[in-house]
């Protein structure tokens, strides 16, 4: 397994644009199914995610390239609804694929994604969403067949804002027959890229952004050109490590309203940020303030994915801060590791009580997930000494050659591979 090498101590600084967004390309490139042509997507990541994604749709007979940014996507050939289970169990978003297959082909195979190293992440509101538009559920095992022979709109409430139920329900209810309402919707900008793909193609849907979204279904939707919109979560973690090694970085290709809350909370730390169009400037040259309380919600509150990030920062801030997880219950696991990296971390229930230290000192430690890892990173870069963060693959998911990245900004960070037995 590779790992990364990370002698810490020195202050980021530079320029660096920021990669599309994972989670926007990828229900955009399960919805472009629902169109039958060659669909092209700039500015989509080169990750592990987006690879799992693009073998998937090749299993299902689409033509797939991904070079210097750009998918073609040809979806005339696909000719199978059913995600064969490994390639389902690699990533837990191609539960994605279930709206559009099911509204192309009227029926689809998948198998339950599995568990997660931060919790349970079940998938009932998907499954009753899909049903609400008429479709027939059979759970056997951990298959999944789903089967509507024609899909039809209806009203639908959320019973909490699920990111991917909204995008699966959307996606479906594109070429139901009728109006389709999402109460109770989640409102992330990832949401809001989704709806303009599908209008790009042809759909009718307005509301993305807002907790109400409205689907008038459309009989045909037809393959266009798009742009992934820049990766909020990749411009967060870059943001939270200028500031946690106490660095000058000036990020491009940013929407800096999708990092309101960041912002918020980087400033009540002391952090100097400079926004001027789509470029954040972020610098710090002093030892962060505590920051009383941080909570996780939906979208526009502050995110989950940059809860561990964040968590760094705090662990060198001068007092003691509190952040509360409520979205995934399983996503404290790095606390572990940062303690074995020197930092004062006390958990209670979904809260870490974080009193700040002066200093983190290297160490070994392990990726238990993705933007888990990413914090690690962080760490590493901002503590005294050598570290070594170990399941790097988890980070691969979703940063692109992250050691690459930060070596731009002056960061010493190599990856190791093992050497192969013969
Ligand atoms: C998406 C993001 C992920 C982010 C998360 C929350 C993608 C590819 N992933 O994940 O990076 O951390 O939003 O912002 O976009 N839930 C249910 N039943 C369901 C669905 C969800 O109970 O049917 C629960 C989950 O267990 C979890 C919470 O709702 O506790 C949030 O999940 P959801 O918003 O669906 O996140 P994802 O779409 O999986």
């Amino acid at each position: 397994m590779d790992k990364l090498v990370i002698e810490g101590g020195k202050p980021l600084s530079g320029t660096i644009v920021i990669q599309g967004a994972k989670n926007a390309a990828l229900p955009i490139l399960a919805a472009s199914l629902l169109a039958e042509g060659t669909t092209t997507l700039d500015h989509v990541p080169d990750l592990l995610d987006i690879d799992v994604m693009l073998n998937i749709l090749r299993e299902l007979g689409c033509r797939a390239e991904h070079s210097g940014g750009t998918v073609v996507l040809d979806t005339d050939t696909a000719h199978t609804s059913h995600v064969p289970e490994s390639l389902m169990r690699q990533m837990r978003s191609s539960i994605f694929l279930m709206g559009p297959l099911l509204a192309r082909f009227g029926e689809t195979q998948v198998y339950l994604p599995g568990g997660c190293a931060i919790g349970e992440r079940k998938i009932d509101l998907h499954l009753e969403g899909l049903q609400a538009l008429g479709a027939e559920i059979e759970e056997i095992g951990n298959r999944i067949i789903c089967r509507a022979d024609k899909l039809r709109g209806a009203d639908i409430h959320l019973s909490f804002p699920s990111v991917g139920a909204t995008e699966n329900i959307m996606m479906a209810a594109a070429l139901a027959e009728g109006k389709t309402t999402i109460s109770n919707a989640a409102r992330e900008p990832e949401i809001q890229d989704l709806q303009r793909f599908l209008n790009a193609m042809g759909a009718k849907i307005m509301g993305a952004g807002s907790d109400t979204i409205t689907i008038d279904g459309v009989q045909s939707l037809t393959p266009c050109r798009y742009k992934v919109i820049p990766d909020r979560i990749v411009a967060g973690t870059i943001m939270v490590a200028a500031a946690a090694t106490r660095g000058q970085v000036t990020l491009l290709n940013t929407q800096p309203a999708h990092l309101s809350s960041l912002i918020h909370v980087l400033r009540r730390a002391g952090v100097q940020i400079v926004i001027d169009g789509d470029i954040i400037k972020v610098g710090n040259a002093s030892r962060p303030k505590a920051v009383e309380r941080i909570v996780t919600s939906p979208y526009p509150a502050f995110p989950t994915d940059l809860q561990s990030q964040v968590m760094v920062l705090l662990t060198l801030a001068d007092g003691v801060s509190v952040m509360k997880e409520t979205i995934f219950e399983g996503r404290l696991k790095h606390v572990d590791e940062l303690s074995r990296m020197g930092a004062d971390i006390r958990v209670d229930m979904n809260a870490a009580f974080i009193r700040g230290v002066p200093r983190l000192y290297g160490a070994t430690v392990e990726a238990t997930d993705l933007r888990a890892g990413a914090a690690l990173v962080i760490a590493g870069l901002a503590a005294q000494g050598r570290t070594v963060v170990e399941q790097i693959h988890h980070i691969d998911r979703g940063y692109e050659k992250i050691e690459t990245m930060l070596s731009r900004l002056g960061a010493r960070i190599s990856r190791y591979s093992p050497v192969p037995n013969n």
